[in-house]
């Protein structure tokens, strides 16, 4: 689909199962507000939401099987800007016991067990890492794709590896390390500009 957009969050601390703590988002559920302000920056805008973009976020489960949880933007509805009703429709789909294809567990979320290279290499392309080091974005000839970013903590060195083998671009959105959910706003904006001066030519 042209101008298709996902925003691939890799969250390696946040708790992936419904028994989430909703006033202890940031202890209790392993840094889950950033998870939760993550998809609803990604997705939302001042009174709608992106039809044509998908929030995924991958949960790393170390020795066990890692899951995948995905909100798409065309489906979901409902959504509001709070972390907290966020992580609570968060949690509800990650209740549902996860399978090794994509399965509808809410109204525009889909849950599957998935290892971070085969959820990469099935994402739309092109792949962009975001990182401060990266070319600016603004330089790039990118409109559309998916668009990887780390948590708190960032990539751990073997998923930097295996997200920069499959990307095309590795890009900066500025000099200062930001959040998530901040870097997804941005590359939103700077997309926005893009699509918008393209369908002006
Ligand atoms: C809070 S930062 C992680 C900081 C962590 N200490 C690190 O070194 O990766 C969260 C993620 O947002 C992305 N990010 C943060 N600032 C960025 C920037 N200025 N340009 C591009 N990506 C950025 C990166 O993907 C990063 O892993």
């Amino acid at each position: 689909v042209a101008g298709e957009r996902a925003f691939l969050l890799v969250a390696n601390h946040a708790v992936a199962t419904d028994d989430i703590d909703l006033a202890d988002l940031p202890g209790a559920g392993g840094r889950f507000d950033v998870v939760a302000r993550f998809v609803a920056r990604t997705l939302l805008t001042s009174h709608g939401i992106r039809e044509d973009t998908q929030a995924v976020v991958y949960f790393d489960r170390g020795d066990e099987e890692s899951v995948a949880l995905r909100m798409l933007g065309e489906e979901v509805s409902g959504l509001r800007p709070d972390e907290r009703s966020t992580a609570a429709r968060l949690a509800k789909a990650l209740g549902s016991t996860p399978m090794p294809v994509w399965q509808d567990v809410d109204e525009g979320a889909q849950t599957r067990v998935v290892d971070l290279e085969t959820l990469v290499a099935e994402l739309p392309d092109p792949v962009t890492l975001l990182d401060e080091a990266g070319d600016r974005l603004e330089t790039l000839d990118v409109s559309s794709g998916t668009f990887v970013v780390g948590d708190h903590e960032g990539l751990t060195s073997d998923q930097r590896s295996l997200v920069a083998d499959r990307a095309l671009y590795v890009a900066s959105v500025g000099p200062v390390s930001l959040q998530a959910d901040q870097v997804a706003t941005i590359v939103n904006n700077e997309l926005d500009r893009q699509t918008i001066a393209q369908a002006g030519r």
